[in-house]
């Protein structure tokens, strides 16, 4: 039996109104509703190959081999749509990120978002973008939201993402502000689940999460910047508490991560269409409009501490390539005379 094959590419996600916490109703849902922002120049590509002479599950990533958690998360979805198709085979699983994995950025959302349209494909399963959206989920949450283009919500203990407006309803600009380099020290999914364990605020965060939620949500439906910005900020800044007054605290913000704060705030007070926000780590990014996002990357260019700054505009739902187009273009490299 030849292997089933497929390719396929997503782009990261930021959250505008975030996710912390998973429900108690389990399956990784969330215990808070959430709505991001797809991020068009983040993308991972990934290709599946299931093929019945495997024994087990290969995964590269970025050229290395993963073993450990890492691989044990993707055969655990692969197995979910396994276990849909009845196809036992394994799989080899190559995937490759096209932003600065030393910045520190979270691939899981764009990862498994691929990997989960990849990987369905590949195993002829038809079902739709939305329903694709809860087995990406269920690798990781934030991942449910990255098969959509555009402006995407994932309601509280939802099974299912949903597009709340495509790219171009709102041409907005998210400047990623790298100040450290490196592996989080913490990774989400632990650091949400010794939170809700630990913080006397997690109670607090989870009564304010919808409100804030709403109030995003419908600054983006309105495209009104100063409700979503200060929705997004207030979101950021809850989220953030519930961490950092755990036990131990799991604290992501660096020094220059504050600094920022300050700076946008002031920035924004002086007529700059400027909001910040924070994921589990220390780098900051700024939401703005496309007319004033050259003014706004400027100023972080030049602001201490800074090491890099990457420009997104609202990306696209995740998409098939095709791996015949792939194998000419790599056939025309190697061999220009064909
Ligand atoms: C801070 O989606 O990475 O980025 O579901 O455990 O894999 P798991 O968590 P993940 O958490 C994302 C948390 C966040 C906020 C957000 O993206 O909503």
């Amino acid at each position: 039996m030849t292997p089933a094959s497929a390719r396929a590419e997503a782009c990261a996600n930021i959250a505008l109104a975030k996710y912390w916490g998973k429900s108690p109703l389990g399956n990784n849902l969330t215990a808070v509703p959430s709505l991001s922002l797809t991020l068009d120049s983040l993308r991972t590509r990934t290709e599946v190959s299931f093929d019945g002479a495997l024994r087990e599950d290969s995964v590269v990533l970025n050229g290395e081999l993963l073993q450990g958690k890492g691989r044990e998360r993707v055969t655990a979805l692969l197995d979910l749509l396994r276990a849909l198709t009845q196809d036992s085979r394994r799989a080899r699983v190559q995937s490759l990120n096209d932003f600065p994995t030393a910045a520190g950025l979270a691939s899981s959302a764009s990862g498994f978002a691929a990997l989960t349209f990849a990987a369905a494909r590949a195993l002829g399963l038809s079902t739709s973008r939305e329903q694709l959206t809860s087995i990406a989920r269920q690798g990781s949450a934030s991942a449910g939201r990255s098969l959509f283009g555009g402006f995407v919500e994932l309601p509280k203990e939802a099974d299912t993402a949903t597009r709340l407006a495509p790219p171009e309803h709102w041409p907005v600009v998210m400047l990623v502000a790298v100040v450290a380099a490196g592996p989080k020290p913490i990774a989400s999914t632990g650091g949400m689940i010794h939170t809700a364990l630990t913080s006397p605020y997690y109670p607090a965060w989870l009564e304010a999460a919808p409100r804030v939620f709403e109030e995003v949500k419908q600054g983006v439906l309105e495209r009104d910047f100063e409700r979503v910005a200060l929705g997004m900020e207030h979101s950021t800044r809850l989220m953030h508490a519930t961490m950092f007054t755990s036990l131990p605290p799991v604290l992501y913000l660096k020094g220059p991560t504050v600094e920022l704060m300050h700076a946008i705030t002031a920035r924004r007070h002086a007529g700059h269409p400027e909001a910040y926000t924070m994921d589990a780590g220390p780098n900051v990014k700024v939401l703005t409009t496309r007319e004033h996002a050259q003014e706004t990357e400027e100023f972080l260019r030049g602001v201490p501490g800074v090491t890099q700054v990457l420009r997104c505009a609202p990306g696209p739902d995740a998409t098939l390539l095709s791996l015949e187009g792939e194998l000419k273009e790599a056939q025309a490299i190697l061999d220009p005379a064909v």
